[in-house]
């Protein structure tokens, strides 16, 4: 019992050096670093400096940016309001409905839907949309069981007909009790999830690339292939479904196919006529020109005879005008 005491006495005596030594600390003082680089970064930050930068003018880590930068968060900035909440990125329409009905009219998504497009879109929408507008886009996820008021994307519902920039800006900014989606789907991302979102409506995809098939007698209309007003020059436009097409009978040396070239029913039928010869002839030049041999292609002016839609309505002879590649 005495030992026990006298141990006891020892700890206290010992405990109450360590604290009177602990007191004589001045309480402005943090104490020795042990490991400076653990929490001083090698790397150079911009906003925390601890030494003389010894290569950047001023000694400073933080550099200006390159003349004639421009910067990204005013690059887009169409409706004049500030937004900072796009700020890294170069989207920075204002939220509201004027931002809204900007982003209907000036946003196209920067790049086509192909097959891998859509798949990746397919992938992002299922993890981040799906929960509250459910896999068809109906509105029917599990989480709208709970958050009311989810909106129907589908082709049945009232907002099947909402462009690609319509549905990026809802993204982007969120609309009335749907969140920003900004932080979790980076722009390129968003118009994958935009494609995705279309094939829910039900909307055909602009800009989407031919898929080319080499079956016998498989028609593809070339819809890129636009003529200059009144003449039998390629649009620029046109180039991407004439290489496109060059790229597929390169690399099917067995197909031969023949173009043909379509009018609307406008004017005068002999003059159509000669006119869709002569567009036909100009795209085999420009297949010849990109290296597919003659003997693979014919050609062949059709006029107004084969419309593919009504020519009553200005859609359908918008579509009756056309180029087509059948496989022989
Ligand atoms: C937490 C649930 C939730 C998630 C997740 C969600 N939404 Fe929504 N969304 C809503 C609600 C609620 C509305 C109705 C908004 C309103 O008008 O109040 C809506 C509306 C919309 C609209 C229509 C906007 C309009 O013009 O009326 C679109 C388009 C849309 N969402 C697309 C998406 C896409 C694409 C995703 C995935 C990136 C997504 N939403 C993720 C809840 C959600």
């Amino acid at each position: 019992m005495k030992k026990l005491q006298k141990i006891s006495a020892l700890a206290l005596l010992v405990g109450g050096l360590v604290l009177t030594t602990a007191c004589h600390r001045s309480p402005n003082d943090p104490g020795t670093e042990f490991a400076p680089q653990m929490y001083i970064s090698k790397a150079y930050e911009p906003y925390s400096q601890t030494e003389k930068n010894k290569i950047n003018p001023y000694g400073m880590n933080m550099r200006l940016p390159a003349n004639n930068t421009v910067s990204r968060r005013f690059s887009n900035n169409v409706t004049g309001e500030t937004s900072y909440q796009g700020d890294f990125m170069y989207y920075a329409i204002g939220k509201g409905d004027a931002g809204l009905a900007e982003a209907e009219k000036s946003l196209n998504p920067p790049f086509e839907p192909d097959d891998k497009v859509l798949a990746e879109g397919q992938v992002l929408y299922t993890r981040y949309c799906t929960p509250c507008h459910g896999e068809k886009g109906d509105g029917k996820g599990k989480v709208a069981e709970l958050y009311k008021g989810v909106a129907n994307i589908s082709a049945s519902g009232a907002l099947k007909s909402v462009n690609s920039g319509h549905i990026f800006h809802v993204i982007t900014h969120g609309k009335g009790r749907m969140w920003s989606h900004a932080s979790q789907l980076n722009p390129d991302e968003r118009w994958k999830v935009v494609y995705y979102v279309h094939t829910l409506q039900g909307q055909e995809l602009k800009g989407r690339p031919i898929e080319f098939k080499a079956e016998k007698g498989a028609t593809f209309v070339l819809k890129s292939v636009l003529f200059k007003t009144g003449s039998n020059e390629l649009d620029e436009s046109s180039k991407k479904d004439l290489d496109r097409l060059a790229d597929f009978m390169k690399k099917n040396p067995t197909v031969t196919g023949e173009i043909s070239g379509h009018t609307d029913n406008e004017g005068d039928a002999k003059k159509n006529q000669k006119i869709s010869e002569e567009r036909a002839k100009v795209v085999t030049q420009y297949l010849e020109k990109a290296g597919i041999s003659t003997d693979k292609l014919t050609e062949v002016g059709l006029g107004d005879k084969q419309p593919k839609a009504s020519n009553d309505t200005k859609e359908g002879k918008a579509q009756n005008r056309r180029i087509e590649f059948k496989i022989l």
